[in-house]
C-alpha cells in the first residue's frame, strides 16, 4: 500500500469512527437499542484499526503521522477508555450509554478536526484546543440530555480550556512570523554590450480568440494564444518589450525553467512591480541554456495564466536540422489547446516535439506509432536515453518534455489525455493502457556531483486553517504556514542545498523553484537511478517524499511555490533568500 492511498484509507477510518460514537450517541439518546449497540461497535473497531494505519504512517514518515501519533492517539485512547467499559455492560436503560458515547464521538471528531485543520507540526495549542471543544461538547450533551458532570470534570475542563485559549493560538500563526519579503520599486534593466539581440515585444490585452470553433474571452500577448513563440540561440541576448494594454491585475513575464538573472525573474512585489495598464518593462538576459521553456505572467498568476497569458521559449544549440515542433498544451476555458495539427512528414527525417504543460494539472501525453526517446525533460538532455514504444508520459504542471525520433514511412501520433494533437497521417491506437515511464530510472547514471550539504529544509505540504486579513480560509501550506506567513529559506552563495518535500495532502502538488534547477537525489527513499534529472517542476504526488538538491549559484530572491497556480495563490508560496 502506498502512503497516497494509507492516508486516505486512514482518513475513511477515521470519519467512519467519528460518526460511529456521535451516531451510536445519538441513537441511544432516543432508545434505539439495536442501532445504538450496532453503530458503536463499528465506531469502536474503527477507532482500534486506526492503531495499524497510524502506525503504518509513522513508518513511512513522521510527517505523516506527527499529530495523529499526538494527538488522536490520546484522545482514541479516551474514547475507548470512556465508551468501552460502558458497553460491556450495557445497562437496562440504553440511554446511560448515551454521553459516554457522545464523549467517544467528540473525541474522535477533534482529533480528525486537528489532522484537517492543522496538520503538520503538530502543537500543543491545537491538542489543548480540541480537549477543551471535546470536554465542552460534552458537557453541553450532559446538560441536555439530563446528566449532572462532576466538579472534577468541570474544574479539569476550566482549566483545559484555559490552557487551550492561551497556547491555542498556534492553530492560527505561523511558526516563527517571516521576515517581510522586500518591496523596492525602480528596478535596473541588466546592459549587456555588443551581443547578437533577439528583440521582441509583448503587448498583453484581453481579447476574444478562437478555441476549438468557440470564441471565448481571453487574456492574450500579441492578441494570441498562445502568446509568440521566442525563440532564440544559445549566446544570444534576448530582449523583450512588455507593455500592458489594458490588464487590470498587472503583468509581468516569468521564464519559466530559464535561470535568468533575479532582477529578470518578473515576480511582482520580489523582483519588479506588475506592469499597470498603459505602463512597460524590459527584460533583457543572455540565453546561454538551450531547450524548451515557457514564459507567464506572474502577476495574478493563477487567472493570468489560464486566461492565455503565457507562450513558448526555445532556444537551440545551432540551426534547425529536421523538424521541430512545440506542442504547448493549454485548457482554454474548458477547451483543450492546440487545436490538432496534422503535418505529413518524410520518411527519415529526424522530429522533435516539444512538449510543454502550461496548465496547472498534470497531462498525460503517447506518441503512437513510432519508438522515441526522451531527450529532455526540463530543458536539459537526459544522459544515454533509450528508445521507448508504447510508453505514456506524465508531465507535471510547468513541465516539459522533448521527444525525438526519426519519421517513420507510416503515420505517427501524439496523444495527449486521449486527444490526438499533433500526427503525421490518421492513426488509431487505443493508448490508454499503456504504461508511465518513471523519469528517475529512464537513461544512463552518473556520479552524483555532491555528497554533502551545506544546508536542508523540510517541506511539508499540506492544507490547513489560516487566518489571512482576518479572514479565515482553508489555505495550502507549508510546514503548517501560508504565504506570506512561510519564513523564507535563507541560503549563502555557492552552498549545496538539499530539499525534503513531503506531500501530506491529498492532492498533487507540481513544485516549482524558480532561478534553479534542482537534482533529484531520491523519491520515496529509493534513489534516482537513471540518467541524472535537473528538473525544474516535479508532481509531488499525495504520500510522496521528494529529495533534491542544487548549487547556490544564482543570488536573489526566488519564489518556491506549487506550480498548481491555485495552490500558489492560496497560499503555497514561499521564498529562497540569499543572505
Ligand atoms: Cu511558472 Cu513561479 O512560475
Ligand atoms: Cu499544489
Amino acid at each position: 500500500m502506498t502512503t497516497g492511498s494509507l492516508l486516505v484509507a486512514d482518513l475513511v477510518i477515521a470519519v467512519l469512527a467519528a460518526a460511529g460514537w456521535l451516531g451510536g450517541g445519538a441513537a441511544s439518546a432516543v432508545r434505539r437499542r439495536p442501532l445504538a449497540l450496532g453503530l458503536a461497535a463499528v465506531a469502536l473497531l474503527a477507532t482500534l484499526a486506526r492503531a495499524v494505519t497510524i502506525t503504518a504512517l509513522a513508518r513511512a514518515g513522521w510527517w505523516f503521522a506527527a499529530e495523529k501519533v499526538l494527538i488522536t492517539g490520546p484522545l482514541s485512547l479516551a474514547a475507548v477508555g470512556v465508551a468501552g467499559p460502558r458497553l460491556l455492560r450495557v445497562p437496562g436503560d440504553i440511554r446511560a450509554v448515551s454521553v459516554p458515547l457522545f464523549f467517544a464521538g467528540y473525541a474522535t471528531s477533534g482529533a480528525l478536526l486537528v489532522t484537517i485543520l492543522h496538520g503538520y507540526p503538530a502543537s500543543a495549542g491545537a491538542g489543548l484546543l480540541a480537549v477543551a471543544g471535546v470536554v465542552a461538547a460534552t458537557m453541553i450533551s450532559g446538560r441536555a440530555l439530563g446528566a449532572r458532570p462532576s466538579r472534577t470534570v468541570s474544574r479539569v475542563a476550566l482549566g483545559v480550556a484555559v490552557a487551550a485559549l492561551v497556547t491555542g493560538t498556534g492553530l492560527t500563526v505561523a511558526p516563527g512570523a517571516a521576515p517581510a519579503v522586500p518591496h523596492d520599486h525602480g528596478y535596473p534593466v541588466a546592459r549587456i554590450a555588443d551581443e547578437p539581440t533577439r528583440r521582441f515585444t509583448l503587448t498583453a490585452g484581453s481579447v476574444t480568440v478562437d478555441a476549438g470553433g468557440r470564441n471565448v474571452a481571453a487574456w492574450a500577448f500579441n492578441g494570441q494564444v498562445p502568446g509568440p513563440e521566442l525563440t532564440a540561440t544559445v549566446g544570444d541576448v534576448v530582449e523583450v518589450t512588455l507593455r500592458n494594454r489594458d490588464i487590470g491585475r498587472g503583468v509581468t513575464l516569468h521564464w519559466h525553467g530559464y535561470d535568468v538573472p533575479n532582477d529578470q525573474d518578473g515576480v511582482p512585489g520580489v523582483t519588479q512591480a506588475a506592469v499597470r495598464p498603459g505602463q512597460e518593462f524590459v527584460y533583457r538576459f543572455r540565453a546561454d541554456q538551450a531547450g524548451t521553456y515557457w514564459y507567464h505572467t506572474h502577476s495574478a498568476s493563477d487567472v493570468g495564466v489560464r486566461m492565455g497569458l503565457y507562450g513558448v521559449l526555445v532556444v537551440r544549440p545551432g540551426p534547425v536540422t529536421g523538424l521541430d515542433v512545440t506542442v504547448p498544451v493549454h485548457t482554454l476555458t474548458g477547451r483543450p489547446l492546440p487545436a490538432p495539427r496534422v503535418e505529413p512528414v518524410e520518411a527519415g527525417v529526424p522530429v522533435r516535439l516539444r512538449l510543454i504543460n502550461t496548465d496547472s494539472t498534470t497531462h498525460r501525453y503517447a506518441l503512437a506509432g513510432t519508438p522515441f526517446r526522451v531527450a529532455a525533460i526540463d530543458g536539459v538532455d537526459l544522459r544515454g536515453p533509450t528508445p521507448l514504444v508504447d510508453t505514456a508520459l506524465l508531465i507535471p504542471a510547468g513541465g516539459r518534455y522533448d521527444l525525438v525520433f526519426s519519421a517513420p514511412a507510416t503515420p505517427v501520433a501524439l496523444f495527449v489525455d486521449g486527444r490526438a494533437v499533433y500526427s503525421t497521417g490518421p492513426v488509431s491506437t487505443a493508448t490508454g493502457a499503456w504504461p508511465v515511464l518513471d523519469p528517475l530510472g529512464y537513461g544512463a547514471t552518473a556520479a552524483a556531483p555532491w555528497s554533502r550539504f551545506d544546508k536542508t529544509f523540510t517541506l511539508v505540504l499540506d492544507r490547513g486553517l489560516d487566518l489571512r486579513n482576518l479572514l479565515p480560509r482553508y489555505a495550502h501550506t507549508v510546514n503548517g504556514a501560508a504565504d506570506p506567513d512561510i519564513p523564507p529559506q535563507v541560503v549563502r552563495r555557492g552552498d549545496v542545498v538539499r530539499f525534503t518535500i513531503v506531500n501530506r495532502s491529498q492532492i498533487v502538488h507540481p513544485w516549482h523553484l524558480h532561478g534553479h534547477h534542482v537534482l533529484v537525489l531520491a523519491r520515496n527513499g529509493k534513489s534516482a537511478a537513471g540518467s541524472p534529472l535537473w528538473l525544474d517542476s516535479f508532481d509531488v504526488r499525495p504520500g510522496e517524499v521528494w529529495e533534491v538538491a542544487f548549487r547556490a549559484d544564482n543570488p536573489g530572491m526566488w519564489a518556491n511555490h506549487c506550480h498548481n497556480l491555485a495552490h500558489a495563490d492560496a497560499g503555497m508560496t514561499l521564498h529562497l533568500m540569499y543572505s
